[in-house]
């Protein structure tokens, strides 16, 4: 399979992200989860080749730079977050010659590249982890190894819990047990441990010099541990997305190791990035990790978690805007990822679910700062869930007995072309396997389709462009403590409507599943469904974005 690639510079294709302060300030940034992204040599698994073979598509789609999903050397117990070796390339996805080649490639049709780094743990066969089971003297003061409690110290030094579900801690057969809060082959790392910080200040760069333009920082928020590891006291729960304070979670001690990891991201002195996965309790606790000597980035994920109501939507943009600028850093607007249920079907699932998420995406994209955009979610792909036990590879789903599989069904492999199942994701199979019903969905069948979700994004990402309030912040947004960087001012609009102006610019949600009449607030450019329209009133169709010239 070949595509043609258009040379353009990376200045051209950020036009409205450079000259002001950093093009990652209103980047769309799509995320590939490699595994189910393009398969080039029909194993049924995706690789770095599939990618490189697809970057027609992003640069058509019109997004700024991607971000892969780890393909290291793994025994992918966690879909490769489980890393064995962090300077490798696992032989599943390609070589490092094809991650260089996929770097210049995209380099070349000016998309930037993010890759991840994964510091809060390694895999149980990184040779660090292997070092400390076999005894070697200092090898398991890289990780939290500690006696156990009760008789025998059989019972577990504390009470956390893994977030994918039983204990966080796991013995080893003399006696002594190890911290993972993620699956058993994760064991977290001890970042007090002088050569941990080493090593991967030694990784970035090695990634770095590779030509790599950032990265995203998995479990940002979990390297450092309340000190003396606490029990959390009965009854508690520990999960990622929650917002009590947790003796593992964004505790104060990560920014030192966040200022570190800026000071060597400036030192290439051309704008690479961080982006954290950073699981605060608030918008305030987020802001702390894109302080201007911290990282870039951070996922808003209240955004992602928000329900389908106006007040809620309202309230969450407006603290993630004034927290972020508090510190001078731009928001991020996230609808989905790898970890959660796609938001087709979050938002209720068939045509209304669709509906809102198309809506959801022009809200997204009309909102200011930087947008992620999660692979498949431009062509409108649902989760899938009826994917047979036995296929799924999440260990969230079998470390749950099957009560909390929520993460295969967002992780099936891309629809490209044809009437069925690969759909043109590879010569071979997919290592799990698409729905009968998704040859409507392929990017073949909505390319061209003026009412298509692919041809919605494209739309919306061209206008992002072109229209000078959206996308680009104004001068002066830097200034912290400014509460209305961007010029943006809600409007007062009918029950269950959402009105903001921009530069230039409105954005009018109806979240209602009825129909709205409003006064027109300007010429509409762009809708999630069509409007009517007399140039005085318009009626907003329901669960529909429309984005205006004014
Ligand atoms: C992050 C990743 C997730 C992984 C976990 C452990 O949350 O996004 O996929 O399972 O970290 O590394």
């Amino acid at each position: 399979m070949t595509h043609e690639l258009t040379a353009t510079s990376l200045a051209s294709a950020s036009s409205n992200a450079t000259g002001n302060g950093g093009w990652w300030r209103d980047a769309v940034i799509y995320q590939v989860y490699v595994r189910s992204f393009a398969d080039s040599d029909g194993d049924g698994v995706g690789d770095l080749r599939g990618v490189r073979e697809r970057l027609p598509h992003l640069a058509r789609l019109g997004v700024d730079a991607v971000w892969l999903t780890p393909f290291y050397v793994s025994p992918q117990a966690d879909g490769g977050y489980d890393v064995a070796d962090y300077r490798a390339v696992d032989p599943l996805f390609g070589t490092l010659a094809d991650t260089d080649d996929l770097v210049r490639a995209a380099h070349a049709i000016g998309l930037r590249v993010i890759v991840d780094v994964v510091p809060n743990h390694t895999s149980e066969r990184h040779p660090w982890f292997r070092a400390a089971l076999a005894g070697e003297p200092g090898a398991r003061e890289r990780y939290l190894f500690r006696p156990g409690r009760g008789a025998d110290g059989a019972e577990p030094p504390n009470d956390w819990e893994s977030v994918f579900g039983g204990p966080a801690w796991s013995r080893v057969p003399d006696g002594d047990w190890y911290l993972h809060l993620f699956a058993p082959e994760q064991p977290d790392l001890d970042w007090e441990h002088p050569e941990v910080a080493e090593e991967f200040a030694s990784v970035l760069r090695f990634w770095l010099d590779l030509g790599v333009d950032g990265f995203r920082v998995d479990v940002a928020h979990g390297m450092v541990k309340a000190p003396g590891l606490p029990d959390i006291g009965r009854g508690a729960q520990a999960t990622l997305i929650g917002t009590e304070p947790l003796p593992f979670f964004d505790q104060d001690g990560v920014h030192e190791i966040h200022r570190s990891w800026r000071r060597l991201l400036d030192s290439y002195g051309d704008g690479r990035i961080g982006v954290a996965e950073a699981w605060a309790p608030t918008s305030e606790r987020l802001a702390l990790y894109v302080r201007p000597d911290e990282l870039h980035q951070a996922f808003n994920f209240r955004f992602l978690t928000c329900p389908w109501d106006p007040e809620a939507m309202r309230t969450v943009i407006d603290e993630s805007l004034a927290a972020t600028a508090s510190v001078g850093a731009p928001t991020t607007w996230v609808l989905s990822n790898h970890d959660v249920v796609r938001h087709v079907t979050r938002y209720g699932g068939g045509a209304r679910g669709l509906a809102r998420a198309r809506a959801a995406a022009l809200l997204m994209l009309a909102l200011p700062g930087s947008a992620y955009v999660y692979q498949g979610e431009e062509l409108g792909l649902p989760e899938v869930a009826d994917l047979p036990d036995e296929l799924r590879r999440d260990p969230a789903f079998h470390r749950s007995a099957g009560q909390d599989g929520l993460r295969d069904g967002c992780r099936v492999p891309i629809p490209w072309a044809g009437g069925g199942a690969p759909y043109g994701f590879g010569p071979g199979g997919s290592w799990l396997p698409q729905p009968a019903d998704w040859a409507g969905l392929t990017v073949q069948t909505q390319t061209g389709d003026p009412h298509s979700t692919l041809e919605l994004y494209r739309a919306a990402l061209e206008l992002r462009r072109a229209l000078p309030g959206l996308g680009a912040p104004e001068a002066g947004r830097e200034l912290p403590g400014k509460r209305d960087p961007y010029g943006m001012r809600w409007l007062p609009a009918p029950e269950g409507v959402l009105l903001f102006t921009r530069p230039g610019f409105a954005c009018t949600v109806n979240t209602r599943g009825a129909v709205v009449e409003l006064p027109s607030p300007g010429r509409p450019v762009l809708s999630s469904s069509p409007v009517a329209t007399d140039g005085r009133t318009v009626r907003l169709p329901a669960d529909s974005c429309t984005w205006w010239a004014i």
